[in-house]
């Protein structure tokens, strides 16, 4: 088990009174049974075309949630909205790469967006698209990527949104293991003032190999001048001809448990799980917890950085935040550019009420120095989030300060893209508040933390976290494949639902995570698989054998080391080095290129054969490795353990 974090601190933030008063989330909620819950708050929160009949069939391990419901996660999104008199209302603020000042930012209304989303779909529909017909999107945070997915929602198109920092073989693999005829995507990227070539990517994977990608809709972000082939259409000119009249596209009806998209995400071993994500469940969940996670009112202007490629930027910057009705701000920029105080000059434009990040982003400004917060006025900021990592409780303390101005409540949300929204947080207005600690359930839900035999552990002891209920975001299995879905999470306990983290408990019964137990990397709180980055490695000429470790890292919580031998036995040089690292980035995208890579004659083995990760890990921890006899050959790690830091 990684340990990121060290303790939890040991000082309190009891709640503020007044926001206990004017909280969304109330104390007696966590006394409601799991269904009453639900029941409560899907009729309260989601406008269904039909109701619903029965409220949760639990069939370990698939549940269907809001049995009988049809509904349309567009319509709840968008035209709701509009039709209860709330067209006018900021739906986003888009702000693009070169920061809020620029010409090029928008604000989008709800009735901008649904005329929008009704001209996409129209637009795809001239493609075939249509209720069950996937559709691939692979683009950056423009809100066309928004107004992408919602028209999607809107004709019952699963989408399935590829990370636009992968690579366009990740893009060629996941759509056609979901077999998209279409894929949209954008001329070009732009990402910290430097422009990247999204299209050609793309075109790069489609062309690698058969493909069941038929049309490219190319939005025009730069206006670059880009190769266009038989198979491409620009977006506009795809919709110069279409209504954006709403009642020409009306919403489609949909069961609520019809797939409304499909996530890829990183396994201990394998191709990238293809997760599955339904309508009526997954849409009561996000709006719920988003909602009452953030003390969402309507006045509120929101601001999730994450990215849309993540299971974040599906829950809480798209499907969440639109269907609670709430203005956002939609960034395509990064941390830093063009100043380093970018962030703090949105938050001040716009009056940023709630802001949701990672800590690494928090590290990153932390490491800036608050001055560059300090130049702005904050003051309008009430609740802080965190998500993606443990948070140290440092950084925690410095977030609550620089940015919350000492007031502002930060919640540590625990959750993954197999939960489809958050399941472990404290909650505004009732939580006393403890750095480093996500510490309490859901309402409605239960977990536990597990030794590998099964028993429940108490406080201090640390193990396996464990969910013992179904919660109606949960995934709904992996894309065609059942049997891996019941064996990564439903056969290490026959009864409760296994995430691969683990944790532990306080003296007052809160939890604290602590990391993936499994090969599951986190940098910068996006997950990489260890095995994704070996078998990328090994497909290079020059290499033999690859095995990979994760070590921590004061920035990006934890970072990818590769070790490598070469075959011939030859050794290895810096040039070499760059070429693998390159490598790497090239097949999977620049997110899982080794911060380190460490040649070696061989791999450390037993005498079974078996690459001994664990010893593979204490060296790039750069820590003691203990006892190395049972290697056959222990003179490798010797060799290793000298390049480690030596880059
Ligand atoms: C980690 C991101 C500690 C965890 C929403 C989980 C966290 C993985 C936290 C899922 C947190 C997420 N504290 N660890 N607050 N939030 N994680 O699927 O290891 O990209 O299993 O979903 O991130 O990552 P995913």
């Amino acid at each position: 088990m990684s340990d990121q974090q060290g303790q939890a601190a040991t000082r309190t933030y009891p709640p503020d009174p007044e926001l206990s008063k004017s909280a969304n989330a109330r104390p007696e909620m966590k006394e409601q049974g799991l269904e009453e819950f639900w029941d409560e708050q899907a009729k309260q929160r989601i406008s269904w075309f039909e109701d619903y009949d029965t409220v949760l069939e639990w069939n370990q391990p698939y549940a269907k949630w809001f049995v009988g419901g049809t509904l349309n996660a567009c319509y709840n999104c968008v035209d709701r909205h509009v039709e209860n008199g709330k067209g006018d209302k900021v739906a986003l603020h888009a702000v693009p790469d070169d920061g809020p000042d620029s010409p090029d930012a928008q604000d989008i209304t709800f009735s901008d967006l649904q005329r929008r989303v009704v001209a996409f779909a129209n637009g795809l529909r001239k493609l075939g698209v249509g209720k069950g017909v996937p559709v691939g999107i692979y683009m950056q945070m423009i809100p066309d990527a928004v107004v992408a997915m919602l028209a999607c929602a809107r004709l019952g198109a699963p989408h399935t949104v590829v990370f636009g920092g992968f690579s366009g073989k990740a893009v060629a693999e996941r759509c056609n293991d979901l077999e998209c005829t279409v894929l949209v995507t954008q001329d070009e990227a732009l990402r910290g003032g430097k422009s990247f070539p999204q299209k050609v990517n793309a075109d790069e994977g489609l062309d690698g190999g058969p493909t069941s990608v038929e049309k490219v809709v190319v939005f025009r972000r730069t206006g670059g001048d880009v190769p266009m082939g038989d198979r491409d259409v620009y977006a506009d000119e795809l919709m110069s001809d279409v209504s954006d009249d709403p009642s020409e596209c009306p919403c489609e009806p949909m069961d609520a448990e019809d797939l409304l998209f499909l996530l890829y995400t990183s396994g201990s071993t394998g191709k990238p799980k293809g997760v599955v994500h339904t309508t009526g469940g997954y849409l009561t969940g996000v709006t719920t917890t988003h909602n009452l996670v953030f003390d969402v009112k309507e006045d509120s202007v929101y601001w999730c950085a994450a990215d849309i490629g993540w299971i974040t930027g599906h829950s809480y910057i798209v499907y969440g935040p639109l269907s609670n009705g709430v203005t956002s701000v939609l960034y395509e920029g990064v941390p830093g550019y063009p100043d380093k105080d970018v962030w703090w000059k949105i938050v001040e434009k716009y009056g940023v009420t709630i802001l949701y990040t990672s800590p690494t982003a928090i590290r990153s400004h932390i490491k800036w120095g608050p001055e560059h917060a300090q130049k702005h006025d904050l003051s309008t900021i009430r609740i802080l989030g965190s998500v993606g990592e443990p948070i140290n409780p440092e950084v925690w303390e410095w977030y609550h300060e620089h940015i919350g101005g000492g007031k502002a409540p930060v919640m540590d949300t625990w959750w993954q893209t197999e939960t489809g929204h958050i399941l472990i947080t404290p909650l505004p207005g009732i939580t006393t508040l403890k750095p480093g600690s996500a510490q309490q359930p859901f309402p409605g839900l239960e977990f536990e933390v597990r030794d590998d035999e099964g028993n429940a552990l108490g406080a201090n002891e640390p193990g396996n976290l464990v969910l013992t209920r179904p919660w109606p975001g949960m995934m709904r299995g992996l894309y065609k494949d059942d049997q891996r879905y019941r064996e990564t999470y439903w056969s290490k306990y026959s009864d409760a639902y296994f995430a691969g983290d683990g944790a532990k408990f306080d003296d007052d019964g809160d939890l604290q995570l602590m990391g993936r137990i499994d090969d599951v990397t986190n940098v910068s709180g996006h997950r990489i698989s260890t095995f994704e980055v070996e078998s990328a490695l090994v497909e290079h000429e020059k290499v033999a054998e690859a095995a990979v470790a994760a070590r921590r890292d004061p920035d990006t919580g934890q970072a990818i080391v590769a070790f490598v031998s070469l075959k011939g036995g030859n050794e290895g040089d810096d040039e070499l080095k760059q070429v693998l690292r390159e490598h790497v980035a090239k097949q999977i995208g620049k997110l899982a290129r080794p911060a380190e890579l460490i040649f070696a004659s061989d791999l450390p083995k037993t005498r079974s054969g078996k690459i001994m990760r664990r010893l593979l890990k204490n060296i790039a921890e750069g820590e003691e490795l203990g006892d190395t006899s049972t290697l056959v050959d222990p003179t490798v790690v010797e060799d290793m353990k000298k390049q480690v830091g030596a880059k």
